[in-house]
This record gives structure tokens, sequence and C-alpha cells, in this order.
């Protein structure tokens, strides 16, 4: 079978590094790809959000199952053109990507559905959004675009001048263009975060092991909130009960109210949760594996993992059995190497250097995520650049294989955290 994996990004690489080891696959290609997934897939040179072309490229070189890596081509409607193709895919349709796409949309089928999460209010107007952030509300409370916004659209607001700035930047002055048109304000949660997986056809559903990103881009969980500076699985912080619980609370009623509510979804949901004193709430839902958390899953991965994605693909998830799916119990973490200047502004172009003894490491896997070559050099082309992951024993182990090969690898302003799994093993968040 051929397959197209669409995305550039780290998460990509990990998933072609996976499905490349598929007996089910005659070729892969991967667009656009990056030079970490041209060493186990042939890149295409098309952009993940051109859906003609994609559908095109599919038609001319007989692929018959694509997976969709980002959020942007889902919301885009990829699934449904190749579907109307008849091309599987795994990846939900437009309507189904509004679980991420639209926060008034998810926050609505929670409402309805009774799945816990923080309390909100939705707002198309700026005026009636300032009189209730004026109103006696209590402080902090967290303003979001409603749409997509690069991972760029939460402010957490302390006070009403803060909460006020970020209505107007988002509906006054569209900083994150369309997706701030409408806003979403709720309640500020406390507690630990922890990422949950689950693939479904839509009607059944098969929940992965547990995953933790480090959001804030500074030791000590400071600093200014990014794609995901890092990731462990599995966390810490949920066990095998918790789970059970989440499933019975959160993702069979999500699963059920998308159904109620027309939206036809074959793919993963990705339900970023908040630990609470009273347990679990969520905190967004994501239509797409996590980034960095793939990085960390897929390398835990024993069987095959094209089967149970095309099988989502196809409707048919329950014909999987649990027993065809198969974990390493050894834990994984994964260090994201940034560029300087990330988030907001990072410096391009820097060479890269040292990625080929770290590779050599064992248990050792360097992921690109943001990287470019150019004149025979490996370049930074992005702000988060390479996700260097390790296995081992427990989390411990695999954050000292993982430091060990950061250590070898160096560009110009490289920036990461040092203390990412510190917090899972029970410590506070700094090295
Ligand atoms: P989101 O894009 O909705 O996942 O938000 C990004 C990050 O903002 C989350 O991972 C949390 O760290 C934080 N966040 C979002 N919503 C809340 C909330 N209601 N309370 C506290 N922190 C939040
Ligand atoms: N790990 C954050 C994200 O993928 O959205």
């Amino acid at each position: 079978m051929r397959v197209l994996v669409v995305g550039g990004g780290g998460r990509e690489h990990a998933l072609c590094w996976k499905f490349a080891q598929s007996t089910l696959v005659t070729r892969l290609f991967c667009a656009p790809g990056n030079p970490g997934t041209a060493s186990v897939a042939e890149n295409v040179a098309l952009d993940a959000t051109d859906v003609p072309g994609i559908v095109a490229f599919c038609k001319q070189n007989q692929v018959s199952f694509v997976v969709v890596g980002p959020e942007a081509p889902l919301v885009a409607g990829l699934a449904d053109a190749l579907r109307a193709d008849e091309i599987a895919v795994f990846g939900p349709s437009r309507d189904g990507a509004e679980l991420e796409g639209s926060k008034a949309f998810s926050k609505n089928l929670m409402s309805r559905g009774g799945i816990p999460t923080a309390t909100f209010k939705v707002f198309h107007d700026a005026r009636m959004a300032r009189e209730y952030l004026r109103g006696g509300i209590s402080y902090p409370v967290v303003v979001k675009a409603s749409g997509l916004a690069a991972g760029k659209g939460v402010v957490v607001c302390t006070d009403e001048l803060a909460a006020l700035e970020a209505v107007n930047d988002m509906i006054d002055a569209r900083l994150h263009g369309d997706g701030g048109a409408t806003v979403v304000i709720e309640e500020f949660l406390t507690g630990e975060e922890v990422s949950v997986h689950c693939l479904t056809d839509g009607r059944t559903m098969l929940t992965l092991p547990t995953s933790q990103d480090h959001k804030r881009l500074l030791d000590g969980d400071e600093g200014p909130n990014t794609g995901g500076m890092g990731a462990v699985s599995p966390a810490t912080n949920l066990d095998a009960k918790g789970i059970r619980r989440v499933e019975e609370e959160i993702l069979f009623p999500t699963l059920h109210q998308l159904s109620r509510m027309g939206r036809s979804y074959r793919g993963v949901i990705y339900a970023g949760l908040m630990m609470t004193r009273t347990g679990a709430k969520v905190l967004e839902y994501n239509a797409r594996f996590g980034d960095p958390e793939t990085e960390v899953l897929v390398p835990r991965m024993l069987c095959d993992f094209i089967e149970p994605l095309l099988a989502c693909a196809e409707g048919r998830l329950d014909t999987v059995s649990d027993a065809v799916f198969s974990w390493d119990s050894r834990a994984a973490v994964t260090v994201m190497l940034c560029a300087a200047g990330y988030p907001l502004s990072p410096q391009r172009g820097e060479v890269i250097e040292g990625v080929d003894a770290a590779e050599k490491l064992p248990d050792v896997l360097v992921f690109h995520a943001g990287t470019v070559l150019q004149g025979g050099r490996l370049r930074v082309a992005a702000g988060r650049v390479l996700a260097v992951t390790a296995m081992g024993v427990d989390i411990a182990a695999a954050r000292q294989t993982a430091y060990a090969a950061v250590a070898k690898i160096h560009f110009e302003g490289m920036h990461f955290r040092r203390d990412i799994g510190v917090r899972a093993l029970g410590g506070a968040a700094r090295a």
C-alpha cells in the first residue's frame, strides 16, 4: 500500500519513522516533510493545506491511504476531499475537526454532554465581552480565541486590565485573524496537565498510553506558552483507574455528542486535561496527534501502527483486538531543541551540528521538527528545531539518555528546557 503523511514537523517525522517499518507499506510519501522524513520517506513538495494539490498527487501516484498530521488541513477539509475521491484517510472531516477548530463548538459540545471542563462564556461582540469582564467576576480568567491561532490564542489574565487587552487584541485588532473573531472566556483551572489520545472510527474507541507535554518556555514552568518544549510517556499523574474514569466521563461522552451532533469522526481525539482536585477536566480537544507527544508515544509502540489507523479510516476499529496493540513498558522522554527567539521571533538559518553523533547513542531517536538542508548543511528552519527522544527503563533513565544526546547537538542560540520529566518524577518542575 502507498501511504502519504501530511505535514512536516517532529510529529510527522515520528509517524514516518514508524510507518516505514510497517510490512503493509510499499511506498511512503510525506508532504511537505523535512530532512528527517526524507531519510525514511519520499518528500513531496506540496503545502500541507494545498487540498487540491494533495488529492491530485494521491490520484496520480496511487496513494490509497493518507494520514494527516496537523490541524489546519483537517479544518480546511482535506479529509472530506480525499474521501470524496474514495481515498482512505486518518483524520476527521471538516465538521469533526471543529472539535479543535472552534472552541465555541467544543465548549458547547461539552456543556450538552455534561463533560467536565472550565465554566465559560462565548462572545462575538467585544462590547459585551468587556461588560462581562467589568461585571465583578473573579480573576484570573482565561481568554481564548475560538478559532485556530497556531497555539498562541490562549491568554491567562490575572486581572481585568489584562483580560480587556486580550479581548481587544483578539476581537478588535484581529491579532489571530478570524480565529479571534469569537472568544471564549473561561474559569482558570489549577492542577497538573496530562494528554490523553484515543483512536476512533466514530463508534469504537481505543485509548493510547498517557503522555505529558511541557508547554511553558522556561524551566520551572515559567515564561510564555509554546507549542511544547518536551514530553514524557507515560504520565505519572493518571493511573489505569484514572484512565478508565477519563474514558467514562470524558472520551465516551465526547464521541456520543459528536455523533448526536451529526459530526463524523475517524481519527484521533487528543484531549488536553487538567487534573484538578475534583478530577480531570478538559482544557481543550485536538483533532490530531500532539506534538511533541507523538515523539514519545510512537517509539513506545511495539505493534504495527498502520493497521489500527487504517481500521479507523475504514470504520472497522472493532476488528482490531486490544491484544494486537502492544506497548513497550519502558518510558520515553523528548527534549525539544528550539531556536533563539522562539516562540515570538525564532532566528532561522543557524547551522546545526552533532545530530549524527546524538543518533548513534543507544535508545536515542532524533526527530526533525524545523530543519532544512541548504548547501549540504543542516540549518534551523523554524522555532522548534529537533525533538531529541530517548527510551529508558523509567523516566529518570530516559531523561538522562535524552540529555546526553542533547549535549552532542549544537547550533547558535539553541534553547531547551533542562527539567523535562522532573515533575513526572515527583519533583518540582526544575532540574
Ligand atoms: P489550549 O490551547 O486551550 O490547550 O491552552 C493552552 C494552555 O493554556 C493549556 O495547555 C494550559 O496550560 C493553559 N490553559 C488553557 N485553558 C486553561 C484554563 N481554563 N485554566 C488554566 N490554564 C489553562
Ligand atoms: N502538545 C501540544 C499540541 O500538540 O497542541
